[in-house]
């Protein structure tokens, strides 16, 4: 029997397998752990559950399938800035933060921060966290793992006083579903400004109102930049992509965060009647953004290393029997080389242009930004490695972390969890028990060295 999962489809089963057994015949988290173990290598042991150790992963994995249930919309999972459901999350992850004894509170920027005092409450704090937000129809451990695995390592110290303040963050907005991405950590990070506290939302509602709305203060964001008696940021979260389950590795320590390029580009053609205009007389702009969009899908894939994707399409009239007259589309470009991402940006941009001038059309760029591709810490990436099983795989995250924001400010490290079957912004997102177990053993063994340090 294989022991992994290639495929989203296996996933899912194995998901429905696992829930149907642990409400079937497991009172306790650790049978829970040992079902599924038993599913990935026979399915006849299944009576051979008992005498299996609790560990913490299976408060870490019920909690986060607790949390996805909350959700602003009916089916699947979505938890935007500051909405109805963030507010419900706000009080149950601090539920759990306060029976770990920390003192919790909700900052201007909508982070929830957890508090374990040190020995001298202030004068130090290290950091850990990730974020509550997600994605629309997303998994459940995206961001909310690294909130509760860092809750489960600072249970783990047992009461007992460390050299520094332990704060686990749970930051408010990372995926940018409501407004634009990084909300919370680039509040700590001393750069949310003005202009996007500016940003509205769909419904037209700025961020400063929202802020408002949900009883902070906006005034107050300035206040929330990290000072000098931050020590560091840990960062845990799963891989979101194929290689440590290519390589049936459990985890893999972030070398590097790839930068990001974004835009909106505006096709804007004329809108007409579909019945009686001629094909060679249209400005057809949904036609012109199809063969832009093709054009990039052929750059991406002849270029070693770069992922680009059109994930928003707003089409204008949007009726089935009028050409499109305006189309805006969204870019995400990413490279963990800056020189190649933008070059990559910039001739993808020409190129819409130059599409839309050859079929009479104009295309307009609006909202670019960029990130550029940071580096971790590397005394804290060692220490880091130290802390976890030697020849720890490192690597470069695809994908956008809290992390990046922080790391230009702070010593930041990151540790990825194995994704199984690569899959993730998805409900068949997961986790498995024994990396979990992995994960929370290095975080008590990196707190320990830290505290080494410190005392
Ligand atoms: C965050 O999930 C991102 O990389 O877009
Ligand atoms: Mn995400
Ligand atoms: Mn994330």
């Amino acid at each position: 029997m294989q022991d992994r999962w290639v495929n989203q489809d296996d996933v899912c089963h194995r998901h429905e397998r696992r829930d149907s057994c642990h409400n079937l015949r497991t009172p306790s988290g650790s049978k829970l752990l040992k079902l599924e173990i038993t599913f990935r290598f026979a399915e006849q042991d299944l009576f051979t559950i008992a005498d299996v150790p609790e560990t913490g992963s299976q408060t870490v994995i019920a909690r986060c399938r607790e949390l996805a249930a909350i959700s602003d919309t009916a089916d699947g999972t979505c938890r935007t800035f500051l909405s109805p459901a963030m507010r419900r999350c706000y009080e149950v992850v601090s539920g759990w933060m306060t029976r770990v004894g920390m003192s919790v509170r909700l900052d201007a920027a909508g982070n929830l921060r957890g508090v374990l005092p040190g020995v001298e409450p202030g004068k130090r704090v290290f950091m850990l966290g990730s974020h509550l937000d997600t994605v629309r129809d997303a998994g459940p451990f995206d961001g909310i793992l690294g909130v509760v695995i860092a809750i489960a390592i600072a249970e783990s110290s047992n009461g007992k006083r460390l050299p520094f303040d332990l704060e686990v963050i749970g930051f408010s907005d990372e995926e940018g579903v409501r407004f634009v991405p990084f909300l919370g950590s680039r509040a700590l990070a001393g750069t949310l400004d003005e202009e996007t506290l500016k940003r509205t939302d769909h419904a037209g509602i700025t961020m400063a109102q929202a802020i408002r709305d949900f009883g902070l203060q906006p005034a107050d964001i300035p206040k929330l930049a990290i000072t000098a008696s931050a020590l560091a940021f840990l960062e845990f979260h799963i891989e979101q992509g194929p290689v440590l389950d290519d390589a049936m590795e459990s985890v893999g320590i972030v070398e590097s965060i790839a930068g990001q390029s974004h835009a909106r580009i505006k096709f804007i053609g004329s809108a007409n009647h579909a019945g009686t205009t001629p094909m060679l007389r249209r400005h057809d702009a949904l036609a012109a953004a199809a063969e832009w969009i093709g054009f990039v899908e052929r750059i991406a894939r002849s270029t070693p290393g770069l992922v680009a994707t059109i994930g928003e399409v707003e089409l204008r009239p949007g009726v089935s029997n009028v050409i499109p007259g305006e189309v805006q589309v969204s870019l995400d470009l990413r490279h963990a080389e800056n020189q190649a991402r933008q070059q990559a940006f910039d001739s993808l941009l020409h190129a819409a242009g130059e599409i839309a001038r050859q079929r009479g059309l104009t295309a307009l760029p609006t909202h670019a930004r960029s990130l550029q591709t940071i580096s971790m810490n590397e005394a804290l990436t060692q220490r880091l490695a130290a802390a976890a099983p030697k020849d720890t795989r490192r690597m470069v995250s695809g994908a956008g972390h809290d992390a990046m924001i922080l790391a230009p400010h702070i010593p930041t490290a990151m540790l990825f969890l194995r994704s199984p079957g690569g899959i993730s912004h998805h409900p068949s997102e997961t986790v498995l028990p024994e990396d979990v177990d992995l994960a929370l053993e290095i975080g008590g063994r990196f707190i320990e060295s830290l505290s080494d340090q410190y005392k």
